[in-house]
């Protein structure tokens, strides 16, 4: 896992904020596409990916995978599949579950805490990191955003495009950090 600078730093005011974000990153997943989310406990990552299964038309419940590990959703045109790493303790150990064959294949993959599949996740499309709140400022988190592949970097221009546009309420440019060299 190379670590991907940041190219996009946004402010997102409100949970309806990074709903709409969310909303935003949704008609760029594929299959094969893969996003890593990033932050403390309680940074939002799994009500991100909520937002993100909702505005993929999926209307049952999305339970957080921090026990389970994984949770599957069969969409309209493809699977995606939710992981949480945070109870691995090795980065081999997604791979020994037998998840190697759901990141980066036919399905689309959510992955909480890439960080501890550290070295042998292939690289993301999208790395989101969110910022928990402040206690002055709860609901407020700062989202940084970087693209591994072209998929990815289209996606962040668009997100760049909407923001500037103002067409994702809530959610405001931070800092437009300088691209990344392509691979
Ligand atoms: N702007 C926001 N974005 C995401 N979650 C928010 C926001 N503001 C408040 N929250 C709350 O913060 C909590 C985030 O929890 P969760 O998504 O489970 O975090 P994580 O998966 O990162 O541990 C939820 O209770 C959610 O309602
Ligand atoms: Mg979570």
């Amino acid at each position: 896992m190379q670590p991907t600078s940041p190219s996009l730093e946004l402010q997102l005011a409100d949970e309806q904020a990074t709903a709409a974000l969310a909303g935003a990153i949704a008609p760029h997943l594929r299959s094969g596409f893969v996003v890593y989310l990033s932050g403390d406990l309680g940074a939002g990552k799994t009500t991100f990916t909520r937002s993100l299964l909702r505005a993929l038309g999926h209307t049952g419940r999305v339970q957080s995978p921090t026990f389970t590990l994984v949770q599957s959703y069969n969409l309209s045109s493809f699977d995606l599949y939710h992981f949480d790493f945070y109870r691995f303790s090795s980065p081999d150990e997604w791979r020994e579950a037998g998840f190697d064959e759901h990141v980066g294949g036919d399905a689309a993959a959510v992955v909480e805490w890439p960080e501890l599949g550290a070295g042998s996740l292939p690289e993301p499309d999208i790395w989101l990191r969110l910022e928990p709140g402040t206690e002055d400022d709860p609901d407020v988190r700062v989202a940084r955003l970087s693209a591994g592949t072209d998929w990815g970097r289209q996606c962040l221009i668009a997100i760049s495009d909407g923001v500037g546009l103002g067409l994702l309420a809530g959610v405001s440019l931070a800092r437009q950090l300088p691209q990344q060299p392509s691979p």
